[in-house]
């Protein structure tokens, strides 16, 4: 995925001195890649032959979620100053560079996935998956929902609704997209069904991950006080046992699936199901 990212950065000719620059400074600064691999092991599991094609949705999928990134980490949102190991672009650059990469980040992945080598049909089904669970029904309502309730207490049910909103619907979507790309749309709404819970998980970790010192992580961590999440609202050890929880189900889940497509997830998500055992 690196070799795909580094060749097809977005190009942006002009006499600006840094918007080139800056539009790609975090695509490059890494990341764990964890939604493209998510789509990627759908695809392996059920036709290898057409990974060089999926990686323009897994592209796709890399670059809403960085320009999210890139957007909740401005003074409005979340106000954090670094980012992948690397100080924010509003940091680097200023606040109106980082709003306007965020932007052309976004429009860039549904420009990649609209020229990708791929069937008509398939290309405009992964356009309204990716659209669908990336706009004001998935992640960006999730943010607005984060940010107008800092400082105002949600119920579980509410903050469960804002977690899979503002992280579990993209990978969910990264999990379907692998699907319609293998032309298995039977099991594009189980994965989903399973993205959603595996994203709760995952926004519950970071959360976790919060508590720990920001050279753990690369990105600012402590800027969850004032926020709902299941550590502010329930505590660290509630969280670890809701967490401990939901892994649990998630392997029992796996066991659910095709054997090539269990051996696949299993070997991507070794590395994440229980990751919220690091903060001690
Ligand atoms: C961080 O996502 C933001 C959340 C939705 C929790 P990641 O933990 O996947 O961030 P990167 O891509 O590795 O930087
Ligand atoms: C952000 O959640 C989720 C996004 C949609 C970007 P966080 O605000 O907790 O993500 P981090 O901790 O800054 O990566
Ligand atoms: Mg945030
Ligand atoms: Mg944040
Ligand atoms: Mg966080």
């Amino acid at each position: 995925m690196e070799e795909f990212i580094k060749e097809n950065l977005i190009k942006a000719e002009s006499f600006h001195p840094f918007f080139e620059k800056a539009l790609n400074e975090m695509l490059l600064a890494g990341g764990k890649r964890f939604r493209p691999e998510l789509l990627l092991s759908v695809v392996k599991a059920y036709n290898p032959l057409l990974i060089d094609n999926a990686k323009y949705a897994a592209f796709a999928i890399e670059l809403i979620h960085t320009y999210s990134l890139i957007h909740d980490d401005l003074p409005t949102l979340d106000n954090a100053s670094l980012r992948r190991g690397h100080p924010t672009l509003h940091v680097t650059y200023d606040e109106v560079t980082a709003v306007l990469a965020g932007d052309a980040l976004n429009t860039y992945a549904f420009e990649v996935l609209s020229k990708s080598p791929m069937h008509n049909d398939t290309k405009i089904e992964l356009i309204k998956i990716l659209a669908e669970n990336a706009g004001a029904n998935g992640m960006v309502l999730g943010q607005a929902i984060d940010c107008y309730f800092e400082n105002k207490k949600l119920n579980l049910d509410e903050l469960k609704f804002l977690h899979l909103n503002k992280t579990g619907k993209l990978i969910a979507a990264s999990l379907k997209m692998g699907a319609v790309i293998v032309n298995k749309n039977d099991l594009a709404q189980k994965l989903y069904d399973f993205g959603l819970k595996l994203g709760l998980l995952f926004q519950i970790q970071d959360d976790l991950l919060d508590l720990l010192d920001e050279s753990k992580t690369g990105k600012s961590s402590g800027v969850d006080e004032n926020k709902n999440t299941f550590v502010t609202l329930l505590g660290k050890e509630e969280a670890v046992k809701k967490a401990d929880r939901l892994a649990g189900e998630i392997e029992k889940e796996l066991e659910g699936f095709d054997e090539n497509l269990k051996k696949e997830l299993n070997r991507l998500l070794k590395k994440y199901l229980y990751r919220h055992k690091n903060v001690n």
